[in-house]
């Protein structure tokens, strides 16, 4: 409900794709997400990965442990799809609420997916207990092969192994994760309901160009890469129609200065400190206020097929300074902070204390 031009109140929002990592750092990020969603799908891409019942459990008992006091906030597992894993503990998983889906990383497409998916007709075995159960099947869709243009590889994807994967399998749910293309907003909206897709807020936000203004910013670097301009604009009128097949998910994926500012930097935006502030300016600057709480609030649970949050969260047009990096608790040595995006802006709407 927007109950002025200066305030907007909504359901608590999710996080529909969240990396939260593990050991000191999780302690050091997890608040940033646990003060302000109620619930947030956890990315499995640990290394090693989680793909057993117990491993998943143990994780969650680590979250939990490094909630601050106070929040209330339940983080949902996900499995991490290898050649080898069994259909038996994808079902048990799904069925007695381990698992809440299961994602496809195709093999070293991204950030610790060595041990993913080689070839997909190697898992039709997964996909079709998937299918049976309703199990979501959460996919990084891009190929890792050398030869496709690095901007080109979610294209790619959908029309190599997405489409005819569900022809294979055309009721399995997917979401097709952080979609970054006018090609995946399209296969999207013309699917069935079984499909959907997440989107983050720095592909409302930057262009690939951010990447390469003024030297190279690996700050911007995140996979998949934001693409063209075209592409952040198609993105940024899907996530704010109100479309049911579109919600909210960070892709909030910490990693220290040191791994950042490396002649290999890894991939990932850590948004999850501004993540809500973030997503409503897009709404804001896009005339679609009325619109957000379907995007964070509403759309994802209802694709996931779980209760609507019941509390609510306003927040108030004040603006609010991001910090230039933040200390994520490992020893104070700055090499060790993380910068969040949008470091050093000014954001025009902050969360109103309860
Ligand atoms: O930018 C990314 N970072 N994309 C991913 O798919 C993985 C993530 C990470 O775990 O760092
Ligand atoms: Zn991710």
């Amino acid at each position: 409900m927007i109950n002025s031009f200066n305030e907007i109140s909504i359901l608590k929002p999710d996080d529909w794709h969240l990396h939260l990592r593990d050991g000191k750092i999780l302690k050091g990020v997890v608040s940033y997400t646990a003060n302000v969603f109620s619930r947030a799908i956890i990315m499995p891409n640990l290394d090693p990965p989680i793909t057993t019942l117990n491993s998943a459990k143990e994780y969650k008992k680590r979250i939990i442990q490094a909630i601050p006091k106070g929040a209330s906030f339940t983080p949902l597992m996900t499995a991490y799809l290898t050649d080898d894993m069994s259909p038996e503990v994808l079902e048990r998983g799904f069925k007695e609420g381990i698992f809440y889906g299961a994602k496809l990383y195709p093999v070293n497409v991204t950030t610790n997916s060595s041990y993913g998916v080689t070839d997909l007709n190697k898992i039709d075995n997964l996909f079709e207990t998937m299918e049976r159960i309703g199990m979501p099947l959460l996919i990084h869709g891009e190929v890792s092969d050398l030869d496709v243009d690095v901007f080109d590889r979610e294209a790619v994807f959908i029309e190599r192994h997405l489409e005819p994967l569900l022809r294979r399998f055309s009721s399995l749910r997917v979401v097709l994760e952080h979609i970054t293309t006018i090609d995946a907003i399209d296969f999207v909206e013309n699917s069935k309901s079984n499909i959907a897709a997440t989107i983050t807020p720095h592909h409302l936000h930057i262009n690939r160009n951010a990447m390469f203004l003024g030297g190279l910013r690996s700050d911007f670097y995140c996979l998949p890469t934001a693409k063209r301009e075209i592409h952040r604009i198609a993105l940024r009128k899907a996530a704010t129609s109100g479309k049911a097949c579109f919600f909210l998910g960070t892709d909030s994926a910490p990693h220290t200065r040191k791994f950042k500012e490396s002649s290999c930097g890894c991939a990932g935006i850590f948004n999850a400190p501004f993540a809500l502030e973030s997503y409503l300016k897009v709404f804001e600057e896009e005339n679609a206020l009325s619109r957000f709480e379907a995007f964070a609030s509403i759309n994802g649970a209802n694709f996931y097929g779980l209760p609507l949050n019941i509390e609510k969260i306003s927040l108030v047009k004040k603006d609010i300074f991001v910090p230039k990096s933040i200390n994520v608790g490992l020893e104070g040595d700055p090499n060790d902070s993380v910068k969040p995006f949008h470091s050093g802006e000014i954001l025009g709407w902050s969360i109103a204390a309860n």
